[in-house]
């Protein structure tokens, strides 16, 4: 008979209201790694919340058993005591601490009272080597990248002991490379005896590691699926409940003439100013184009969109953008705006929404001169075009009165879409559109991108995913080290001959 480290028996959660999770059950082996897959929306980090009493004993229905013992953890300090560690899907990192304080907030490393800083030191070196990140310990979190955070994130875990390690979308932000890393990790985990639980919408890492794979839809479970069952095909159709024929949209690309163009373009660190972020970058889109930006991370492909977007990265910025063949300002992100642009964050929640506001007021809140007449807000339009995008994407909500704190992961990114969309851009840049969305959100959202460009507005794509790249875009540039390194045709591009342009030096050309 299996073995589990860990039971949860008809978990019931609600909202006010809203039921999140119904009746949901999940076994989970010791030692194994075992996936949590569905849909945005679905309930897996409400489930996972659950089990690390961040929603404590008492706010959900049902029982979690966990080594044979019922628990009701009434805080995470509970579940971490028995060695359940929970790394969130939205990083909660101090940005003001250094890596080494923020490993060892709420756990210094001190002794009669003092922390021993050289014992901290030495022990955050030992856990960044464990994870693969090649960072000062005394770095401050704000000058590390979402991808750097989020491996130290996961030394924080190691910090503890672990014996059940959950992780919601843990490569969400990172690149391929740093990806497969820490899957490697995940798997010497296994070896050790520690079991993961793992949430991610990347389900091509999902077959790879997982032994076992739980499915919610609408905060119910559907299936559990054994290793020898596990495909990406499977999966989806066990997620959405039909089969999904085509990842991408079907494109007929009608080019027009170059509309968008960026010539010598060249950013410095905006602290470090002799640190050059942008060399002489030179990039065009045409009417209707859909332009990828491919690089790994740390190439300098958000500098890039940030700074030609109203200079919000950067000093010392050279460089000269034009539309259709004329100068035009983009001294400030209004001035950008007025001239048609518009960047969709990688980072949403630290610069794409407002938290604090509900889903109403956050898709429009670029575009209130849309929606106002002689500066009077027109209520009624507001909420008739929040809910036209609300239906759009298909977001997940109670109401468009919900606030986006509380909605999930990837119906947080769908409005950021939906505020960037309204503005009605001519020309948009999107940083990682579709991080976190689910298989079926994501063609809907490829659906949109596609019906943009077909309606003769450029569109540039910057991704990690190289899938994405190559299933989206008309034309790519690679970056590496701040500088464009190639520029190929989607007809003429794999994700090999991407890999290789995206690692060089120079400039060159298939
Ligand atoms: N604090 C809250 N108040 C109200 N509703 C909430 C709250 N937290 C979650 N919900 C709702 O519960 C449902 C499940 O959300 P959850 O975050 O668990 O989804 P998820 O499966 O993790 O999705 P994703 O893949 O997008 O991260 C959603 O409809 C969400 O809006
Ligand atoms: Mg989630």
């Amino acid at each position: 008979m299996a073995d589990y480290i860990l039971e949860m028996r008809n978990i019931v959660k609600e909202f006010s209201g809203i039921r999140a999770l119904s009746d949901v059950n999940l076994k989970i082996e010791r030692g194994e790694i075992h996936a949590l897959c569905g849909e945005n929306g679905a309930g897996k980090s409400t489930l996972m919340n659950v089990l690390s009493g961040l929603y404590p004993y008492g706010s959900y229905e049902g029982d979690i058993v966990y080594n044979g013992e019922p628990c009701k953890f009434k805080n995470l300090k509970d579940s971490e005591n028995e060695g359940i560690v929970i790394i969130h899907q939205e990083l909660a990192l101090s940005p003001y601490l250094s890596v080494s304080e923020n490993i060892f907030l709420g756990n210094e490393q001190a002794k009669h009272g003092i922390i021993d800083w050289d014992l901290t030191e030495k022990k955050t070196t030992n856990l960044l080597k464990t994870v693969g990140l090649r960072v000062n310990p005394n770095t401050l979190v704000s000058q590390i990248g979402v991808g750097q955070q989020q491996l130290v994130e996961i030394a924080k875990a190691f910090s503890k002991s672990v014996r059940l390690l959950i992780l919601d979308e843990p490569t969400a932000a990172l690149n391929e490379e740093e990806s497969a890393n820490l899957l490697e990790l995940i798997k010497e985990f296994r070896r050790q005896g520690i079991a993961s639980i793992i949430i991610s919408h990347k389900l091509n890492e999902i077959v790879n590691v997982a032994d076992r794979i739980t499915i919610l839809r609408d905060g119910k479970t559907i299936e559990t699926l054994e290793k020898e069952a596990i495909n990406e095909d499977r999966i989806i159709r066990g997620m959405v409940g039909r089969d999904l024929t085509n990842r991408y949209p079907e494109r007929h690309p009608n080019l027009g003439d170059v509309y968008f163009e960026v010539k010598d373009w060249t950013v410095h660190h905006p602290i470090d100013a002799h640190r050059v972020m942008n060399e002489k970058i030179n990039f065009k889109i045409r009417k209707g184009e859909i332009v990828g930006i491919a690089g790994l991370m740390g190439a300098g492909r958000t500098e890039f969109a940030m700074s030609v977007f109203g200079r919000s990265y950067g000093s010392n910025i050279s460089g000269k953008v034009f539309k259709e063949g004329q100068e035009i300002s983009v001294k400030d992100v209004p001035a950008a705006i007025e001239n048609g642009l518009a960047y969709v964050s990688e980072d949403r929640k630290a610069l794409g929404l407002n938290l604090l506001m509900d889903i109403r007021e956050n898709t429009t809140i670029a575009s209130l001169g849309k929606i106002s007449k002689k500066g009077v807000l027109d209520k009624e339009k507001e909420v008739q075009i929040a809910e036209e995008y609300r239906k759009k994407m298909r977001t997940k909500t109670s109401s468009i009165y919900q606030k986006v704190s509380s909605l999930s992961g990837g119906n947080q990114q769908k409005v950021v879409l939906a505020k960037w969309l309204m503005t009605e851009p001519d020309v948009l840049f999107l940083d990682e559109p579709t991080r976190g969305i689910d298989v079926g959100a994501k063609y809907e959202i490829y659906t949109i991108i596609e019906e943009m460009a077909a309606a003769g507005k450029c569109v540039c794509i910057i991704s990690s995913e190289l899938p994405e790249i190559l299933g989206m875009c008309d034309r790519i540039y690679t970056m590496n080290d701040g500088k464009f390194t190639g520029e190929v045709l989607r007809k003429d591009a794999n994700q090999e001959s991407l890999m290789n342009l995206m690692t060089r030096e120079e400039e060159g050309v298939l």
